[in-house]
C-alpha cells in the first residue's frame, strides 16, 4: 500500500485543523485557533461551532497547498467523530463527508483519544522515527480527558484508568481563572510555578482506589483555601501566585504520577508515554522523566505540536484504519460523549 494519503480533519473543540499524511509520514499540518473564547474564560460552544464553519474551507485549502499534492492525490478523509463538542463535530463531520462523496473517495472516523495516542506513530519526512513498543501505557492529559491507556496495537487500546470528574487540564485551567489568570490557564500556572515554592501550600489530594482519577475535590479544596486567605489579606493572590502555582502543579502532577506509578507496577508495562495538551507542562515532563529514571521506564514524550489538538494525529488514525479496510458509512454521526 504505497502512496496511502489520508486528510485528517479535527474540529472537536475550539481549533480547527486539517493535515495531510501520507504513508504515515506528515506532509502538512494546519492549525487555526479561536481567539473569540478568551473574553469569556473559556469556550463557548455556539462561538466554536461558527468559526469552525468560517474557518474549516481555508484550513482544509492550505494543508493541501502546503502539502505539495492534487486534491485528486487523497485517497481517504478521517474526521473526528467525537468525543467534543456537538455543534464543532457537526462542522469537520458535514465537512468530510462532503468531501469524500465529492472526491468519490472512503470516509474513516476517528476517536479524538484514539488520535492523540498515534500521534506518537507521525514520521516525519527526515526526522528519526521513535516510536513506543507495543504494549505500552499512554497517559492522556488534556482540557477533558485524564485517562491511562493500555495500548496493546495500533486500533487495540484499553482505557485502564480515567478520572471520575474533572481533566488534569480543567484542574488547572479552572485553578488558574480563580486566580485571575488567562484562559487557558494551563500554560500560565506552569510558567509562575518555575519560579515558586511547590511544597508552600497543600492541598487536598484524592483517596480513590484503583487507577482512577479525580481533580474535583482539588479544585474546591483550592478555591476554598484562596477565599479564605483573602478573608485576611485581600492581596492574597497577588502577593503569593508564584507559590501557589507551583504548589498546584506540584498536587496535580503527583496525583497524576501516582496512578501511572500504580498502573506501570500492575500491568508490568516499562514502555510509557504521554499525550494531550497538558503534557506540555513542564513539570509534569520533568516528573516523568525522573521517575522514568528510577523505575526503569522507556519514556517516550511526543513532539510539542502534535500533543495538543491537531489533525495531524487524526490522519495518522486514518491511516491506521485504511490499511486495515475500516471505513465509516455516509449516515456516520459525531458523538460528543465516546469511549475509546
Ligand atoms: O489536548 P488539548 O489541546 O485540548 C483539549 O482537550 O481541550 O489540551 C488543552 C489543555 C488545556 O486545559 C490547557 O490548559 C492545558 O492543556 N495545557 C497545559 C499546558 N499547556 C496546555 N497545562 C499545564 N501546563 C501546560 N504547559
Amino acid at each position: 500500500d504505497a502512496n496511502v494519503t489520508i486528510l485528517g480533519i479535527e474540529s472537536s473543540c475550539d481549533d480547527t485543523a486539517a493535515a495531510i499524511i501520507r504513508d504515515g509520514v506528515i506532509l502538512s499540518n494546519v492549525v487555526a485557533g479561536q481567539k473569540v473564547h478568551e473574553e469569556y474564560g473559556g469556550v463557548v460552544p455556539e462561538l466554536a461551532s461558527r468559526a469552525h464553519q468560517q474557518n474549516i474551507i481555508p484550513v482544509v485549502d492550505r494543508a493541501i497547498a502546503r502539502a505539495g499534492i492534487e486534491k485528486s492525490d487523497i485517497s481517504a478523509v478521517a474526521f473526528t467523530r467525537g468525543p467534543g463538542l456537538l455543534g464543532s463535530l457537526l462542522v469537520g463531520t458535514s465537512f468530510a463527508k462532503g468531501f469524500s462523496l465529492a472526491a468519490g473517495i472512503p470516509l474513516i472516523e476517528v476517536n479524538h483519544l484514539q488520535g492523540h495516542v498515534l500521534a506518537l506513530f507521525i514520521k516525519e519526512k527526515d526526522g528519526a522515527y521513535n516510536p513506543p513498543k507495543f504494549p505500552f501505557l499512554c497517559l492522556l492529559v488534556s482540557g477533558g480527558n485524564s485517562q491511562i491507556i493500555l495500548v496493546r496495537d495500533y486500533l487495540d487500546m484499553e482505557v485502564i484508568g480515567q478520572t471520575i470528574d474533572d481533566a488534569a487540564g480543567e484542574a488547572f485551567d479552572k485553578c488558574a481563572k480563580v486566580m485571575g489568570l488567562p484562559y487557558p490557564g494551563g500554560p500560565h500556572v506552569d510558567r509562575l510555578a518555575k519560579q515558586g515554592d511547590p511544597h508552600r501550600f497543600n492541598f487536598a489530594k484524592p483517596r480513590i482506589s484503583g487507577l482512577d482519577y479525580s481533580f474535583s475535590g482539588l479544585k474546591t479544596s483550592f478555591l476554598y483555601f484562596l477565599r479564605d486567605n483573602l478573608k485576611e489579606n485581600e492581596n492574597f493572590i497577588e502577593e503569593n501566585q508564584a507559590d501557589l502555582c507551583a504548589s498546584l502543579q506540584f498536587t496535580i502532577i503527583d496525583i497524576l504520577l501516582n496512578k501511572l506509578k500504580k498502573a506501570a507496577k500492575q500491568t508490568g508495562v516499562k514502555e510509557i508515554t504521554v499525550a494531550g495538551g497538558v503534557s506540555a507542562n513542564s513539570g509534569l515532563r520533568t516528573a516523568l522523566q525522573e521517575n522514568a529514571n528510577k523505575h526503569g521506564w522507556n519514556l517516550i514524550i511526543p513532539k510539542f505540536e502534535y500533543t495538543m489538538d491537531n489533525a495531524a494525529m487524526i490522519a495518522i488514525t486514518g491511516y491506521y484504519k485504511y490499511l486495515n479496510g475500516e471505513f465509516a458509512g455516509q449516515d456516520a454521526v459525531p458523538f460528543a460523549r465516546t469511549q475509546l
